[in-house]
């Protein structure tokens, strides 16, 4: 198992889902292990759930597992389940490791109620890690020099797997923007200026107003934050 913190936190998330829900649901490890779970009770129990992914990654694991894949022009989902890289002590997250972040952020907007399931590893006192951006391609260049002028260090995302850089699903770039430290004052404030950049398709910050609880697991206990 990848990590008994992520695990605890995506079995505790298990405890949320009902017979007949429509769930909004993240990307990444720990929603895959969530799904995976979710799958097994699924089959167990013989409910029904349904749910929009915000990924390739989690459709495919949506499908595997028994999961309804529906979309947001029929449903609005009651719960959406979603990890995070950074979440700080006032819930405000850091989303986009798995360069989801435009999907995830129109899913949990559109969701009822948005619970974060992480390792605790991921809580920190403020957020400090770089802020994943999508980009058009076509805006770059732009978007890199006015980042820059708002005082972040900007890189341009490469992955595995291919020469150049990463491909989000909607056919963008990705930029890792480091601001330093976010006091939690300065999260929003952050957020509404980068957005305000023409090309920029979403950031990766979450401000604590869009979440509604996070689950946090260590190997041996999880709790509600
Ligand atoms: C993808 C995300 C993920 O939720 C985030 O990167 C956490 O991933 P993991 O559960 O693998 O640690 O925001 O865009």
């Amino acid at each position: 198992m990848a990590s008994n913190g992520k695990y605890n936190a995506a079995k505790l998330a298990l405890e949320l889902v009902k017979d007949g829900m429509v769930l909004g649901i993240g990307s990444g490890s720990t929603v895959e292990i969530f799904l995976n779970l979710l799958g097994e009770r699924i089959k167990r129990e013989d409910m029904e759930v349904y749910g929009v992914p915000t990924s390739y990654q989690s459709y495919y694991a949506a499908i595997r597992n028994r999961v309804r894949v529906v979309d947001l022009v029929e449903y609005e989902p009651e719960l959406c389940i979603d990890g995070a890289d950074q979440v700080d002590a006032k819930m405000n997250c850091i989303k986009g490791g798995g360069g989801a972040l435009t999907r995830e952020k129109i899913v949990a907007k559109a969701s009822k109620k948005v619970v974060i399931i992480v390792d605790e590893g991921k809580l920190v006192e403020k957020l400090s890690m770089p802020i994943p951006v999508e980009v058009l391609p076509f805006a770059y260049g732009y978007v890199s020099k006015k980042l820059k002028e708002l005082g972040a260090e900007v890189k341009l995302r490469h992955g595995s797997g291919k020469v150049g850089p990463v491909v989000t699903d909607n056919g963008n770039f990705v930029l890792d923007c480091d601001f330093g430290v976010l006091e939690d004052e300065a999260v929003e404030e952050t957020e509404e200026s980068v957005k305000l950049i023409t090309g920029i398709v979403e950031s990766g910050i979450f401000p604590k107003k869009m979440i509604d609880q996070v689950i946090a697991g260590s190997s041996n206990s999880t709790r509600f934050l």
